[in-house]
């Protein structure tokens, strides 16, 4: 996620329209330090937070990385932010789906392990009782694997 943010703020500084993000004054105030006269000669429009006016006042900011302000860095860390997780979460669900499908022999492996562990504890239908692909999808029925085939990957 952080570093598909980084990628993605470096990007959008790098283009010629560059996004704004609303950032409370209170925010920018501590980025300034509490320098409220810095503040205003940036941002005028926070001055109804300096005032008290409206102490949750906002200040469009422009999201840039490439001038060293922190006001304008943090802008356009906050505008990537929530792209930057929907595509992390969207490369986990793919990344996650291409494994299982690439490690079918460990898949096997695991489900005798699981068969022989329930086996022991003397659960019913040992290996394929609970939520198995053969009753909730068109799995094919899962036979019992033989002992030999079943001790050699444990050993
Ligand atoms: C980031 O942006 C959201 C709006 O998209 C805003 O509500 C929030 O206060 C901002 N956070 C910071 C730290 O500026
Ligand atoms: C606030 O910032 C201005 C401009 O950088 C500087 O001249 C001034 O000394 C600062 N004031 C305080 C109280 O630090």
């Amino acid at each position: 996620m952080r570093i598909i943010s980084l990628l993605m703020s470096l990007i959008i500084s790098s283009t010629a329209r560059k996004p704004f993000s609303a950032i409370p004054c209170t925010v920018i105030d501590y980025i300034f330090a509490g320098n409220a006269s810095q503040v205003l000669g940036s941002y005028p429009s926070c001055s109804p937070y300096y005032s008290g006016q409206n102490p949750d006042q906002h200040a469009i900011v422009q999201a840039n990385m490439g001038t060293g302000r922190a006001d304008q860095l943090v802008a356009a860390f906050n505008s990537t932010f929530s792209t930057g997780s929907w595509l992390a979460l969207a490369i986990h669900c793919i990344g996650a789906e291409v494994y299982l499908r690439l490690t079918p022999a460990e898949a096997t492996r695991l489900r005798k392990i699981s068969y022989q562990k329930q086996l022991e504890a003397g659960v019913q239908n040992p290996g394929k009782g609970g939520l198995t692909v053969q009753r909730l999808g068109d799995a094919e029925p899962w036979d019992i694997p033989g002992s030999e085939e079943l001790t050699s990957p444990l050993r």
